[in-house]
């Protein structure tokens, strides 16, 4: 009688187990939310045990990259010499970096210093006293990706600079922190763009997070600011980014000739940092860590 199959039927998201003892009770109260209007996940991005492991497998060796660039970044490296590093090691482990020739971009991560929101292209600039710096990591390893991003500061940097990177951070784990089955999108927005406003900062709207998995951008898109109750409901097995984009003047930005590269309007200083996230059955796992 049931328009998703009968109760005593295999479960569809091939368990083994029969649909009633498995996914039955969750789509029902899917299908009563879908009635009121809210967005619900397509089954496809309720993701099999195999492909979360694919994920978390790709999501480690991202992380392991970030740890290496961690250790080696200073003062007087090119954005360049960073992106060897990435795509050597990335390649060492039997992945390959997904950026590379993505929808034409030319390079293994992307790297992006002061004002500088996003998607900066790795070239012959020598980091400075001062700069703070995005790097930006996916890896696909076995047809799975990984995705995560995190800030450096060099010596030098202004307490202004700082501020703006340790509370972006802040952003990023308030967010995480709202993953839970049947929480929305929305609330994780809600949670991330509070805390910016809070230290007079704002959060840019044409760039966000997004589903991953077997592909490196997935649906849901996953905005990072607005009120609670927008976007895709969250249901265990759903894997998506949270990558928080904080600017210290207004939201506007800009995209620079070469087609790539996303500054702010005004100027001002931008910091982001980025993981990779399960929905689990009683709220989230970090993918994008080493163990
Ligand atoms: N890593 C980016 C993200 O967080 C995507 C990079 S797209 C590229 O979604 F074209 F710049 F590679
Ligand atoms: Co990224
Ligand atoms: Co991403």
């Amino acid at each position: 009688m049931s328009h998703h199959g009968s109760r005593n039927d295999e479960c569809w998201c091939k368990s083994g187990k029969k649909y009633k003892k498995c996914h039955w009770e969750q789509d029902e109260k899917l299908a009563e939310l879908a009635r009121k209007g809210i967005e619900i996940p397509p089954r496809r991005l309720i993701r099999r045990p195999e492909q979360i492991e694919g994920v978390r497998k790709a999501s480690r060796l991202t992380a392991q990259i970030l740890d290496m660039v961690q250790e080696r970044i200073h003062v007087g490296v090119t954005t360049e010499e960073i992106d060897q590093w990435v795509y050597d090691m990335t390649l060492a482990n039997g992945g390959y970096p997904a950026d590379l020739n993505y929808e034409g971009f030319p390079k293994s991560c992307c790297t992006s210093i002061n004002q500088v929101i996003c998607h900066g292209i790795p070239d012959q600039t020598k980091l400075k006293a001062g700069d703070i710096i995005n790097v930006d990591i996916t890896c696909e390893l076995n047809g799975y990706y990984g995705d995560a991003s995190r800030m450096f500061v060099m010596e030098g940097a202004t307490e202004e600079a700082r501020n703006l990177v340790a509370v972006t951070k802040e952003c990023l784990d308030l967010g995480i922190q709202q993953v839970k089955p049947f929480n929305r999108i929305g609330d994780i927005a809600f949670a991330v763009e509070q805390h910016a406003l809070k230290h007079g900062y704002s959060v840019v709207r044409e760039f966000g997070g997004h589903g991953i998995c077997d592909k490196m951008h997935d649906e849901p898109f996953v905005h990072h600011y607005g009120p609670r109750d927008r976007g895709m409901v969250l249901v265990p097995g759903m894997i998506i980014t949270i990558e928080p984009m904080v600017n210290a003047g207004d939201f506007h930005l800009k995209i620079l000739p070469d087609g790539w590269t996303v500054v702010t309007r005004d100027g001002s200083l931008s910091a982001q940092w980025e993981h990779t996230i399960l929905v689990t059955e009683d709220g989230y796992e970090v993918l994008t860590v080493t163990e």
